[in-house]
């Protein structure tokens, strides 16, 4: 008997995308070991952890090496005292009441995106706005579900849902008759934003069609909008039809200290294959509690830390610090007479490349002529050829540096 490679592997087209431009930097760095690159491409952060969250997370690890105070495994799903947090300080606000066990605490939103397909069967079909983050895509291929990749770029069995300058990067409803959408917002990777009424009417659709919204809110601490909501549950009958991912990475500047939560509402239901109307709560804990154990005591007390007035007001700061870094990159990039999206209530600027250029060659003239990273738009899906993502998560000075060369590139 010999081990074989599960098949849906061979369907994955390339390197997963950040990995791959990663690759490109490292080879672009041999060769130029000199070149003082500025790195705008994948969204990772700066800003260290808040002053308040450091002393909350040393203060865990000591607790962690004291006998009277170590902890073992804790609860799969998470700590009470962060999730009554998130509770009262998310959702409350919005006027959404949840309960404690519709929120599962993890180590990111990638993660959570990623696993929560396994929920449902194989024959399910998928809908992603195109371009989207590779996660929700690549993790059903994974699973067997997007059939095979077409020479277009577009897998057989996923319906794809363009967002481009020609629709005002509002997708339309699907047309086909879909089971699970994937929507983020505001937008990986077009940093565009659904208001309230735009964002009903998915929630309409889904009621209308049995459908289940899986709704990437990793960058609702960016909104600043006032008709952009902060939780898909603030609209109507959201709570019957969609299930909501959270994270701390862009909001605390916890990429490397993984923290995030998702919530899974008792009213959402699937069915079974007797036809029965299933709850996902139950479901969702069953898989955490068998493939997860938690996120580390010290990680979960930095995380609450992140709710007391002082955490919040230092996050606030780091939030609004990355905010001008956007607004600098929108203004510089719209000064050159570039087409430029997103960057208001969010961290992603979705800028379209000029003279047609596509989004690879228009990534390699950044990184060869302004030593510039960026992400290709076509990364992200067939609909992001012919643009390229800047993030504002670099320092003030290097984001302004980056300006001023990319200023003296000729298109
Ligand atoms: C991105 O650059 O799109 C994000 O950093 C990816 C992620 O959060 O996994």
């Amino acid at each position: 008997m010999v081990a074989t490679v599960n098949e849906n592997f061979d369907l994955i087209q390339n390197n997963y995308l950040f990995v791959e431009i990663a690759r490109r930097v490292d080879e672009f760095q041999k060769q130029n070991p000199d070149v003082d690159l500025i790195k705008m491409g994948i969204g990772d952060v700066t800003r260290p952890l808040s002053k308040t969250v450091v002393k909350a997370f040393k203060d865990a690890v000591d607790e962690m090496g004291n006998a009277d105070t170590f902890r073992g495994y804790g609860p799969e799903q998470g700590y009470d005292f962060l999730i009554e947090k998130i509770i009262e300080n998310d959702y409350e606000p919005l006027g959404v009441e949840l309960k404690n066990s519709e929120v599962f605490i993890s180590d990111g939103a990638k993660c959570d995106t990623g696993n929560f397909q396994e929920l449902f069967s194989q024959d399910n079909i998928i809908a992603v706005t195109d371009p989207v983050y590779p996660v929700y895509v690549d993790s059903n291929v994974m699973a067997g579900r997007s059939g095979k990749p077409q020479e277009d770029g577009f897998y057989e069995n996923i319906v794809y849902l363009p967002a481009t300058a020609e629709n005002d990067f509002i997708p339309e409803l699907p047309k086909e008759d879909v089971d699970i959408i994937y929507l983020c917002y505001p937008n990986n990777p077009t940093g565009t934003t659904l208001t309230y009424d735009q964002l009903k009417q998915w929630v309409d659709y889904a009621k209308e069609n049995d459908a289940l919204i899986l709704f990437d809110a990793a960058y609702e601490a960016f909104i600043k909008s006032d008709d952009v909501p902060h939780s898909i549950y603030e609209i109507e009958g959201a709570k019957d039809v969609a299930i909501e991912f959270k994270s701390y990475s862009k909001v605390a500047g916890f990429t490397g200290t993984r923290c995030a939560y998702c919530v899974v509402p008792e009213e959402v239901t699937i069915k079974n294959s007797k036809g029965e109307d299933v709850q996902l709560t139950p479901l969702w804990n069953r898989r955490q509690s068998t493939k997860f154990n938690g996120v580390s005591y010290p990680v979960q007390k930095a995380a609450e830390a992140i709710y007391t007035p002082e955490g919040k007001k230092e996050i606030q700061e780091d939030l609004d610090y990355y905010v001008k870094n956007a607004q600098l990159i929108r203004q510089s990039l719209e000064d050159l007479g570039l087409d430029v999206y997103g960057g208001v209530d969010s961290p992603y600027i979705w800028v379209k490349t000029p003279n047609g250029i596509d989004s690879w060659e228009f990534f390699d003239i950044l990184l060869n002529d302004a030593n510039v990273v960026s992400t290709p738009g076509a990364g992200f899906g067939p609909s992001g050829e012919g643009y390229i993502r800047l993030t504002a998560f670099n320092t003030y000075e290097k984001t302004k540096e980056a300006m001023e060369r990319i200023a003296q590139l000729e298109f």
